[in-house]
């Protein structure tokens, strides 16, 4: 279990009913967990819900330790870490394999993973198959999967199978082939009717909140409005009941132009690059490794030991 000294005790408001005893005096506190109900008790609070993504072991340790609350293990993966033009090519052994990574970093926050492209769309037996290895070999908390409405079906076995889950609507980037690109949603009566028509149906289903993706902010707001489950917004405003961002995006770790809703916190590729270009130059110049990274002979090993060889 990772080192939670250091960081902050959060309070009993996120500990279900059947949570341990609280600690004996002089005990060491742990930051009680979020839990997919405490995510969903949050709704109305006034306290934004801070999701952000990781996908290994380092990252998702960093974000536990800025306090967020929510991490989501996204297929987004497939385009910031594996490089791929789009999420459609990740593996549910992938995802599976990422959240272990994470969920073995992390100490408070909710460990959510993406259900990747293909393993909810074929039926709802295989949904749950695909769902119960996520829980159960990836140790994942809670499942997120995309579409509105013609996926509520599915959202209901999942949570009567005891799963809780996280809708996606708005911009939907597996369904990229079907919608002809990355298309913000919402800004006709006709698809904005349709965004809350598919964020009911994911309430009705039972599941615990709905990320808005590339969503006009009026829009988000209403819905936001009109829920009972918490409202998690990716370019859908401020008006939602809590904000994600992928990492990489986030610390500048993406190469190229980003989406007009991110905003950047650091350039840590910049970082990255200027640490790499000035080992390159120690090692040509002879400046590394020196004495201090080099190991002396031992006290039993003679100075000309090669020749005991012969
Ligand atoms: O995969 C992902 O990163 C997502 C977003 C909501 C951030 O689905």
């Amino acid at each position: 279990m990772a080192d939670s000294k250091d960081r902050p005790v959060y309070g009993s408001t996120e500990s279900p009913a059947s949570s341990p005893p609280a600690p004996i005096a002089g005990e060491k506190q742990v930051p009680s967990k979020v839990t997919a109900p405490s995510i969903l008790a949050r709704k109305g609070s006034g306290q934004a819900i801070l999701c952000l993504t990781a996908y290994d072991w380092p990252t998702a340790r960093l974000v536990d330790e800025a306090g967020f609350d929510l991490i989501l293990v996204g297929d987004s993966m497939a385009n910031v870490v594996l490089g791929h033009a789009s999420t459609l090519k990740i593996s549910l052994d992938q995802i599976i394999s990422a959240t272990r990574a994470v969920k073995r970093a992390v100490d408070r926050p909710l460990v959510v993973a993406d259900m990747p492209f293909g393993t909810y769309h074929v039926c709802v037996e295989e949904t749950l198959a695909n769902a119960l290895r996520l829980v159960r070999e990836g140790g994942a908390q809670a499942v997120k999967l995309e579409g509105g409405a013609s996926r509520a079906h599915l959202v209901q076995a999942l949570v009567e199978a005891d799963i809780p889950v996280m809708g996606h609507i708005g911009l939907l980037p597996q369904s990229v082939n079907s919608r002809g690109g990355y298309r913000i949603q919402g800004r006709t009566l006709e698809s904005a009717c349709r965004l809350l028509d598919d964020a009911l149906a994911l309430q009705e289903a039972g599941a615990f909140a709905v990320v808005l993706e590339g969503v006009p902010a009026a829009v988000a707001q209403r819905i936001t409005e009109r829920l009972r489950i918490p409202t998690i917004g990716i370019g859908a405003g401020d008006a939602c009941d809590g904000q994600i961002l992928v990492f990489h995006d986030v610390v500048g770790l993406t190469m190229g132009p980003a989406p007009k809703f991110v905003k950047r916190y650091a350039n840590v590729a910049d970082i990255m690059r200027k640490a790499l270009k000035d080992l390159v130059a120690d090692i040509q110049q002879g400046n590394f490794p020196t004495a201090e990274h080099t190991y002396d002979l031992g006290l039993d090993l003679p100075e000309d030991w090669d020749r005991h060889l012969e």
